[in-house]
């Protein structure tokens, strides 16, 4: 069984983590057979399973049974599962409850998205022996706040900002921060001074691994139910891996490698 100890003996060698969403059992199978080292049961999964045009609705009873899921497609991978908006940002003990509800469902350690209070929240859930993994830079949650899906700590004061909770996160105790869309020299500055790895989403080349939505990877996913798929662009940091791949198995494959070799992101993904 992968789990944190492991992960950040990988971490410590230079050996990159590579890390996919993951929202159900055959999928988790063939991530597991293709090497995948850690599994996300993201509540992206509100876009690319539901159809909605945000993260915002999803559940705990969504992310349980996807967790579930995934949970039973596996025997030794490790599943991060998210905390869904609303589950966790008010109240310390409904945090660790509902943290505690991922964790029977079959989740090996949560995410949660955001700094400034959030690092209590986290530092109480590590106390109470939840692992966690500490979400910064683009975070979907926030959305209608920040404004859209806009690239993070681009200004000085909001790179000093993010690097400030990352470093804060890793004291209160998270095993991992995970990046989004920052610029890729902000991204190395924070993976080479806070001692917690990180995993990277548009983050550059230097984060300690990397993460896709499953869906971008196959370059299936072309935005809400309701939209003009036309219309959609995918983000700059993501790679269709099945078009020169053949079948799914191989292009997550591919993926893995990619991550592994440092071919993928390259400098074409990064901001
Ligand atoms: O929910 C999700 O899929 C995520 C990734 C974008 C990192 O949080």
């Amino acid at each position: 069984m992968t789990n944190v100890a492991f992960l950040k003996s990988m971490a410590k060698r230079g050996e990159k983590i590579a890390m996919l969403t993951c929202y159900d059992a055959t999928f988790a199978k063939l991530m597991e057979a293709a090497g995948v080292d850690v599994l996300l049961v993201g509540d992206s999964l509100g876009m690319v399973m539901q159809g909605k045009s945000s993260t915002l609705e999803v559940t705990m009873e969504d992310m349980e049974y996807h967790t579930r899921s995934v949970s039973n497609g596996v025997t030794r991978t490790m599943i991060i599962t998210d905390m869904p908006f609303g589950s966790y940002e008010n109240d310390l003990d409904v945090a660790l409850k509902n943290a505690r509800r991922l964790m029977a469902a079959g989740a090996h350690m949560v995410k949660l998205e955001g700094g400034g209070p959030m690092v209590d929240t986290a530092r109480y859930l590590v106390e109470n022996d939840i692992p966690v993994c500490a979400h910064l830079g683009f975070t979907p949650q926030s959305v209608n706040k920040l404004g859209g899906y806009r690239i993070q700590g681009k200004t000085e004061e909001s790179a000093r900002q993010i690097l400030d909770d990352a470093r804060r996160m890793g004291e209160a105790g998270v095993d991992f921060v995970l990046l989004e869309m920052v610029p890729a020299a902000l991204a190395k500055q924070i993976t080479d001074s806070i001692g917690t790895p990180t995993i990277g989403i548009g983050a550059g080349t230097d984060c300690n691994g990397q993460v896709l939505v499953l869906q971008d990877l196959l370059g299936i996913y072309t935005g809400p139910a309701d939209k003009d798929p036309h219309e959609f662009k995918s983000p700059r940091f993501v790679r269709n891996f099945l078009e020169h791949a053949g079948n799914i198995q191989q292009a997550v494959s591919n993926y893995v490698k990619a991550v592994k070799e440092g071919s993928f992101p390259s400098s074409e993904h990064c901001y």
